[in-house]
């Protein structure tokens, strides 16, 4: 049997497939399908200092392979996540990395300084994906310098491990990518969503009440590949590859462009078995191969003959 274990920074994994934010909840609803404790990593929906009931409806639709979301981070707010989601969360044996968002520095401080040391958390994953509200509403992960402030300011806050998610919609993600390792994390998980939208000819009606939406699922493969093989080139830091993959392969060609570890997101939505089916095929194509260990395929891309 191949080694599945993998790391990303001081955060060990038991295989490389993790759930990504806001498409698997605070696991519940995925715990009647299979045992949790088979992922490497569950990653919660996103957590704000203060409940948050999202934005208008309608704030999902489908698009050619992918879909649009505008949620807007609706989440029951950090006491009731540690009152409510986190023990329940805890009972798996996996790990539980805790999605973080502000609009502010402050509040990005506090939900690190409240979940250091709950025991449950295994990481925090800082979404810089949010506007920051000091700047006119600009994402913090669009400018390397206000992603060194954030990231700075939780890595001072907290002793757990840090993983920075980041935004693909800059220029140059890799300027962002060293930004954030330089300031402290630990690890980096790219890709968030691209920015979207959809409009309905019959109706003459954005499809989204926020008309801006983020896109995922299959469609944004190549982009978030692409991504992080550029991060994996620029950074030595260890990345959590995700975008568009809904199988083993797919997973396969992140871990070979550089990631340590996946994440599955839209996936969920149409299978709810995807994530613990990819453990099993990344396990497969290992010993198909002849490798012994999932770290041997990662980052071992080779040139086109
Ligand atoms: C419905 C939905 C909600 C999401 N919510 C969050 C969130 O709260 N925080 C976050 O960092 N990313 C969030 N994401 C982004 C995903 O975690 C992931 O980065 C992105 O969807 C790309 O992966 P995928 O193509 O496999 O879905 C969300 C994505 C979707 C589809």
């Amino acid at each position: 049997m191949p080694d599945l274990t993998t790391s990303l920074g001081p955060l060990r994994l038991k295989n490389p497939v993790v759930t990504a934010s806001g498409t698997f909840g605070f696991g519940s609803e995925w715990a009647d399908f299979y045992d949790l404790g088979r992922l490497g990593g569950l990653t919660t929906k996103a957590v704000t200092v203060l409940p948050r009931r999202g934005n208008a409806m309608p704030r999902t639709t489908e698009t050619a392979s992918g879909m649009l979301n505008a949620i807007g981070l609706q989440n029951p707010g950090l006491e009731a996540f540690l009152a409510e989601k986190l023990p329940y969360l805890r009972q798996f044996d996996t790990a539980i990395i805790v999605n973080i968002a502000a609009d502010r520095i402050e509040d990005f401080v506090t939900l690190a300084q409240r979940l250091d040391g709950q025991p449950g958390v295994a990481a925090l994953e800082v979404n810089i994906s949010c506007p920051n509200q000091a700047c006119g509403g600009l994402e913090f992960g669009v400018d390397p310098a206000l992603t060194a402030q954030v990231i700075g300011a939780v890595r001072a806050a907290t002793s757990l491990p840090m993983i920075a998610k980041l935004t693909p919609n800059v220029t140059r993600i890799a300027d962002i990518a060293r930004s954030a390792v330089d300031a402290g994390a630990d690890a980096l998980s790219l890709v968030n969503t691209y920015v979207g939208t959809a409009i309905d000819a019959r109706t003459r009606r954005f499809k989204i009440a926020n008309r801006q939406a983020g896109l995922s699922g299959p469609c944004i493969k190549p982009l978030a590949l692409l991504a992080v093989w550029r991060v994996a080139q620029a950074v030595k830091a260890p990345i959590l590859g995700m975008g568009g993959i809904m199988n083993a392969t797919d997973a396969v060609e992140f871990m070979l462009a550089g990631a340590s570890a996946v994440a599955i997101g839209t996936a969920n939505f149409i299978n709810p078995m995807a994530a613990v089916e990819i453990v099993d095929g990344i396990e497969r194509y290992l010993s198909q191969t002849g490798a012994t260990s999932v770290q041997e395929i990662i980052g071992a891309v080779q040139p086109t003959l």
